[in-house]
């Protein structure tokens, strides 16, 4: 039976040994967790319920970065073996020209209000524009401090979108720079205490109030370039321009393509506390905005014949409110960066997505990524047969030498 009684109004410690008393789990939950007291805990407690412990990942950091000419170490929280050497590799290899450039086109996070029950959602869409300063005030004193800082509503627009049958709906948009917070709490407070007064001005029924996290008002472009004689000559160039090509043309080479771009971009958005869902849901619809699945990069080759790289996203991240501010192990994440704005939080988020890119298609359009991936994978599999200490190397090499990664081949070594 899944329902417990009053779950949410355990300590930490009594969960567990609910947990074990229902369950009937034979592991040693503390053997797994920290003790209950732990800080990370307690923060943990804290932050969502029924909190039984926390879910310890890798956490790496990321060297050779060179973003907007200031040298940065990255943290990145990633399960996946290679992720954190090709950075380091890829970043290795673009420093002698000059690392990454970044740029940010706009700063709005859209809130959006759902209007239907109109009989002449056009007639509607000029009363509300009518409002605006009205509309501005509201959403604005829902934040007085967001406004002292500098930000607030900075626009509002107005969709109709076709409805059921024939008819109509109307989607007013707020467009709200939230300066350094990634925003969802501020527009959705706005959004809310605008719908009575929408209902009012349009004459229609409000349905959804909330954040779009296609945050295409908020995106950041980056940019960079491999010398040819840095990564093997023009041939690897062109290599990756038809990598690049091809994920252009194919949706499904596009997918794989951008995820290889978000095992780094989530690695730095999970290490700093954000909200991956949110930043990995933008990517998304933002790669899908003509219509067609994209790459979220372009790869091409200048008039000297070295690799040029962009890569553009929606970047809806804070370092203000949510899990950044009270989780301490993200604090310590943005110290190491010195961050000191979400911009730049947004600009080294970009920056280890193309440079993740590149080391992707790079390995890719060369020798395959099994070589590289193999070497770092061979430890998981080893400490997965039961290999410990210096025995997981010692295994993962004789694996390696032998050409055969798997369980069963390192269970047979580890007897021997
Ligand atoms: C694996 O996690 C990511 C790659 O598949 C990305 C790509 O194919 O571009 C290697």
């Amino acid at each position: 039976m899944s329902r417990i009684r009053g779950f949410h109004k355990m300590t930490v410690a009594e969960r567990r040994l609910k947990l074990i008393e229902e369950t009937g789990a034979t592991a040693d939950l503390t053997k797994h967790m920290n003790a209950d007291t732990d800080e990370l805990t307690v923060t943990a407690d804290q932050l969502v319920e029924n909190v039984i412990g926390t879910y310890q990942l890798p956490l790496g950091i990321a060297t050779n970065l060179i973003i907007d000419t200031e040298q940065v170490l990255v943290p990145m929280v990633t399960e996946e073996s290679s992720v954190i050497a090709a950075v380091c590799n890829g970043a290795r290899q673009c420093c002698e020209s000059g690392g990454v450039q970044t740029v940010h086109v706009g700063v709005g996070m859209i809130g959006q209000i759902q209007v239907t029950g109109l009989s002449n959602p056009h007639a509607a869409s000029v009363t509300l524009h009518q409002h605006t300063e009205e509309i501005r005030a509201i959403c604005n004193s829902c934040d007085p401090r967001l406004v002292e800082l500098g930000g607030g509503l900075r626009e509002v627009q107005t969709r109709i979108l076709p409805a059921s049958s024939n008819s109509h709906q109307l989607i007013v948009h707020l467009i709200v720079d939230t300066l350094d917070a990634m925003g969802a709490n501020a527009v959705n407070t706005m959004a809310e205490a605008l719908a009575p007064h929408i209902e009012k001005w349009s004459t229609g029924k409000v349905g959804l109030k909330i954040l779009s996290n296609l945050a295409d008002r908020r995106v950041v472009k980056a940019s960079a370039c491999w010398t040819a004689a840095a990564i093997g000559g023009e041939d690897v160039c062109d290599a990756i321009v038809r990598a690049g090509e091809f994920a252009q043309i194919d949706p499904y080479r596009a997918a794989t393509h951008n995820k290889g771009i978000m095992n780094g971009v989530s690695a730095v958005v999970q290490a700093t506390g954000n909200d991956t869902r949110a930043v990995e849901a933008g990517a998304h619809a933002y790669a899908a905005r003509s219509g067609q699945y994209s790459p979220l990069s372009l790869w091409e080759k200048d008039a000297n014949g070295n690799l040029c790289g962009t890569l553009e996203l929606p970047m809806a991240v804070g370092i203000v409110g949510g899990a950044t501010r009270v989780h301490p192990t993200a604090q310590m994440c943005l110290e190491i960066m010195k961050i000191k704005s979400a911009k730049r939080l947004g600009s080294i988020i970009a920056a280890v997505g193309l440079v993740q890119n590149f080391s992707a298609l790079k390995a890719l359009a060369t020798e395959g990524i099994q070589r590289g991936h193999m070497a770092l994978h061979a430890k998981n599999v080893a400490i997965a047969a039961g290999a410990k200490g210096t025995v997981v190397d010692s295994v993962a090499a004789r694996m390696i030498e032998l050409g055969t990664v798997r369980e069963d081949v390192a269970i047979r070594l580890l007897k021997q």
